[in-house]
Formats: C-alpha cells, sequence, structure tokens
C-alpha cells in the first residue's frame, strides 16, 4: 500500500483512495445495515425490535464517525496522546471495512447462486449452501485476522544477486542490507523491531541502508526507534534517508540530528565515499521526493555521482528511478510501497492496490545498465495487516554483469 498520509506532496491518487474506501464503506454498511433491520423486524417485537435498530445505527455511525476522524482532511489538531487512539481506531475501521465489503459481494454471490439452484435443490443441499455462503462470508475476517497476528511479523530475509554492468572487482559479492518503512507505532512494538534489527545483524552486511519511514506519526516513538536502529552493525557503516513520514510528522531535522549522534549518518542530499579496496562505493540519498511535476524529481542529484565509483542512490520514493537511470545511477534502494502491504498473487503477478498508484511495488527493476530495488519493508500503515506481502530484511549481493 502506497503511504496515503496526509501531507505536503500527498499525491492526489491517495485522496482518491481515501474517498474510493470511504464509499466501499458506506455502500457496505448501508447494505449490511438494511439486512439486519430487515431482520430485526421479522425476528422482534417492540422495546427488543427499537434496541436492535439503535444499535445498528449507532454502529454505523460509529464506523463512519471513525473513519472520518483518522482518515480525512480535518481542520482539527489532535493532541498528540489522541494519535494512537486515532490510529488505532482507524486501523479498526479499514479492517472492517475492507472485511465487510468482501463479506457483502460474498452474501451477494452466494444468494444469486442460491436464487439459481433453488428450484431444482433439495432441502439437504440448500442448507448446506447456507452454511457455506456463512463460511464464505467470514472468511474475510479470518484472512485479516491472519495477515494481523501471523503475517505482519512474519520478517524474512530476502538475499538476491544484483548483476551490475561495469562493477568493479573489489565490489564483486559486497552485500548491502537494507530496511526501511518501519513505523515503529502502537502497531510494532519495540520487541519486534529488536527481533528485525537481530535478524539483519546475523547477516553480517559490508553496509546497512535505512531508507525511510521510521515512524508514521509525530507522537510515535521515534528515539526508541533511532536507539534500536544505533545497534545495527555492518563494516562500513549504517546510512539512511527521509522517509515521507518523517516529512509529514515535521521530524526530518530532528531524526537526522538524533541518528547521527548515534553514529548513523541520513543522507539529505548528500553523499559518502566508501572505500572496497581500490574501489569506491559512492553512497549517497535524497530526502523524501513528490513533486506534482514529476521532471523535479531528483533535481540536481546528478552532481552526487562520482565518475568511476559504483554510485548507488537510496531514494525513499521509487517513482524516481527513470531519472535515477538518465542520471546514470548504478542502483537505486527504495521502500515506500510495503510490497502492496495486501497482494495477491496470480500466475506469478501480485495483484495489490499499489499497482495503481506505481509501477514498482516490489522487486527488483532495471534501465539500462541501471538497477532499483523496492523492498516490502517492515512495518505496516493504516491497516495492521500483511497479507501475501511479509515483512523483509533484504540483502543485495552485488555482481558484475
Ligand atoms: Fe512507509
Amino acid at each position: 500500500m502506497k503511504d496515503g498520509k496526509r501531507g505536503a506532496g500527498v499525491s492526489h491518487y491517495a485522496d482518491l483512495t481515501i474517498y474510493g474506501c470511504l464509499a466501499a464503506l458506506l455502500t457496505a454498511q448501508w447494505w449490511i445495515s438494511r439486512e439486519l433491520l430487515r431482520y430485526a423486524g421479522r425476528r422482534w417485537r417492540g422495546w427488543k425490535r427499537a434496541s436492535a435498530r439503535v444499535a445498528i445505527y449507532l454502529f454505523g455511525g460509529a464506523a463512519a464517525g471513525c473513519y472520518v476522524v483518522s482518515f480525512l482532511p480535518l481542520a482539527v489538531t489532535f493532541p498528540g496522546a489522541v494519535e494512537p487512539i486515532r490510529t488505532i481506531l482507524g486501523g479498526a475501521v479499514l479492517a472492517y471495512s475492507a472485511s465487510a465489503a468482501v463479506a457483502v459481494c460474498v452474501c451477494l454471490a452466494v444468494r444469486a447462486l442460491r436464487k439459481h439452484l433453488n428450484a431444482e435443490t433439495d432441502g439437504g443441499r440448500r442448507r448446506a449452501l447456507n452454511v457455506a455462503g456463512v463460511l464464505a462470508a467470514a472468511s474475510p475476517l479470518a484472512v485479516l485476522g491472519y495477515g494481523a497476528l501471523v503475517e505482519r511479523t512474519d520478517f524474512r530475509v530476502r538475499e538476491l544477486d544484483v548483476p551490475l554492468p561495469g562493477l568493479p572487482a573489489d565490489l564483486e559479492g559486497l552485500r548491502v542490507a537494507q530496511l526501511s518503512d518501519i513505523h515503529l507505532s502502537v502497531f510494532l512494538s519495540e520487541r519486534e523491531l529488536a527481533r528485525a534489527i537481530d535478524a539483519a545483524n546475523e547477516l553480517r552486511p559490508h553496509v546497512t541502508v535505512i531508507t525511510g519511514d521510521l515512524i508514521t506519526t509525530g507522537s510515535d516513538p521515534l528515539d526508541t526507534c533511532i536507539r534500536q536502529l544505533a545497534r545495527l552493525k555492518a563494516d562500513a557503516g549504517v546510512f539512511g534517508c527521509m522517509g515521507n513520514h518523517e516529512r509529514f510528522a515535521r521530524v526530518e531535522n530532528y531524526t537526522a540530528r538524533a541518528a547521527a549522534a548515534l553514529g548513523i549518518p541520513f543522507l539529505r542530499g548528500g553523499r559518502r565515499q566508501l572505500r572496497f579496496g581500490k574501489a569506491v562505493l559512492n553512497l549517497a540519498g535524497v530526502d523524501y521526493q513528490a513533486f506534482p511535476d514529476k521532471r523535479d524529481y531528483l533535481r540536481g542529484a546528478e552532481r552526487l555521482i562520482v565518475p568511476g565509483a559504483c554510485n548507488v542512490l537510496l531514494s525513499h520514493n521509487p517513482d524516481v528511478f527513470p531519472v535515477a537511470a538518465r542520471q546514470g545511477w548504478n542502483l537505486q534502494l527504495s521502500g515506500h510501497t510495503h510490497g502492496g502491504q495486501v497482494a495477491l498473487e496470480i500466475f506469478d503477478q501480485a495483484i495489490t492496490p499499489a499497482r495503481f498508484f506505481t509501477p514498482y511495488v516490489y522487486g527488483l527493476f532495471r534501465s539500462g545498465a541501471s538497477a532499483a530495488y523496492v523492498t516490502r519493508g517492515i512495518g505496516t500503515l493504516g491497516i495492521p495487516v500483511r497479507i501475501g506481502a511479509p515483512p523483509e530484511i533484504a540483502v543485495l549481493r552485488l555482481r558484475k554483469a
């Protein structure tokens, strides 16, 4: 899922997603409420029926209210202490609306099937069909439960070769570990992050990079996150770049200062030249790139390229890859998409809503002599669920193409 938190430079697609989800929630809730009201009308009389109706209206109103408070742009600033509650409510209402929308579709399909079979099906088969329909309608909740309780923290290590034309011999086999989109918040605990950090250290990389989104909102435990990241170990050091959430939370400067104090330089239009034998790995980073005009992507970043070195660019937003390739970067490392966060794999193709936003959802991409890797990252955004897109620690082995 591409990040859709409000803030400077947020795309119109994110707004469309927010309003689209609201429309889906309202439609599903209207249908569910109508069915429940009919059921209550048939089943009860008097005060029982009245109480059931009030409960149905209150639930629908509360769900819509939570959505409005959590996602729509409001001219209200919530105190920091309220933010975690708002985040939890937002996650709950998104989980509910997604499962309700799927459940409504399943119910309608089962109803149509039952109507079609009604004339020729005996009572036993009709009952079996009813049970199957109830199970199918409940299945979205089961899938969400799996995504929240199991897959969300099922950290995977993905180690892959990245062939690069003209790679200096002394960089052959160099291993770069990448962590991204940590989103330390009520949806990812320090203990869970510590587990990911330990796993990254066990990989013994030459260099480790962090490609943004340490937190989700300004009330999230940024200091805790940086303290954990400071435990990362790599031969030539640990480096970072900013994500969109550091910008939205207005903590970019603070993050850079606090991380630098613990030995992690965040590259903000800067570069570090790391020497390995006779070769140089030139590692550069840019702040989150989001401009209405894509021609503004990476403006001036070409001056960070070092001729003769292997030039690696850290950019949270993967969409800059065509520009990075034109500028001559050998490798771009990005995150931001969370691998879709919810993805369905059909015929080796990942189907995910993130495809509406970017062609660079997950994996290794190539353009001429340049490559880009987009990691699924560690944490979650909006809804504390990962389905078909488990969190990952990536390790990129540089190879001469
Ligand atoms: Fe993110």
